[in-house]
């Protein structure tokens, strides 16, 4: 695992966008996994602007989402499908038909859950995963105690992401109680990860994915045992790091071929 502290979530942004740049430079089919919430939007913003100025395409580029919210009506604001499309595939170049998300409204969920899989595996598998973190340290909604194995399947969200995702809705009434979500053995198979978390209420759950043990009480945390992970941090996230002088020091004196 990577760790790299950085000034804010403007150059995150930046140095995520170098390594998504890098791949689909090398490799202009690649298949991107796309996180929603605040964490990515810098990401997204960067890569776009690359589009515009740089010509930077995504025109052979797959997508798949992470997860989406059961219960929400098609088209709504706050569906993942419809927030990824706003925030990111309608400002680059990338095909909407290539871009897919769970189906948080399949009449048989356990069926969908499957296909979302298959055709994960179909596009040859994600070649780089953007994720964020939830306070409660999980990734994608894999909530506390999802299985270190889980699969695409559905979730219910704890208190305390409903109430952190409250902020999207008009009151936390309107945020769904259940969601789609790829499981913590489908992320594992990405083969980069490249997390993001800024703010001081991310600090707690950036230590246990760090420096914690592997445990299913942090969901994150099952990242230490992928070989590929880039983990994008600012001072405020940083606060409750024991090493983190020790990360400075490795991103200072990183060798330039290495790449992220
Ligand atoms: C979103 C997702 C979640 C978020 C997490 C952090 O697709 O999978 O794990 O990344 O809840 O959300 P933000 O970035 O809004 O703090």
């Amino acid at each position: 695992m990577e760790v790299v502290i950085l000034s804010g979530k403007e150059e995150a942004g930046v140095v995520a966008a170098d390594a998504i740049e890098a791949l689909f430079r090398a490799k202009p089919q690649a298949v991107l996994g796309l996180a929603t919430g605040s964490s990515p939007l810098p990401i997204y913003n960067e890569l776009a602007r690359r589009h515009d100025e740089e010509g930077l395409s995504f025109s052979q580029a797959q997508g798949f989402a992470l997860d989406e919210y059961v219960g929400l009506p098609a088209g709504h604001p706050e569906s993942y499908r419809e927030v990824l499309r706003r925030e990111f595939t309608e400002k680059v170049d990338i095909d909407p038909a290539r871009v897919h998300a769970p189906n948080g409204a399949a009449e048989d969920v356990v069926a969908a859950c499957a296909a979302y899989e298959a055709a994960i595996k179909a596009a040859g598998g994600v070649d780089l995963q953007i994720l964020g973190i939830g306070t409660d340290g999980h990734i994608g909604f894999n909530e506390p105690i999802s299985s270190l194995a889980s699969r695409t399947r559905i979730k219910t969200l704890t208190e305390q992401t409903r109430q952190d995702n409250a902020r999207f809705f008009d009151s936390i009434d309107e945020v769904p109680h259940h969601v789609v979500t790829q499981g913590l053995g489908t992320i594992m198979e990405a083969r980069h990860v490249v997390l993001l978390a800024t703010g001081a209420q991310k600090a707690a759950a950036v230590q246990a994915l760090i420096e914690g043990p592997v445990a299913a009480v942090c969901p994150a945390s099952v990242l230490q045992l992928h070989p590929h992970v880039t983990v994008l941090i600012d001072e405020a996230s940083a606060a409750e790091l024991k090493l983190a002088d020790y990360y400075r020091h490795t991103w200072a004196n990183k060798p330039h071929w290495q790449g992220l």
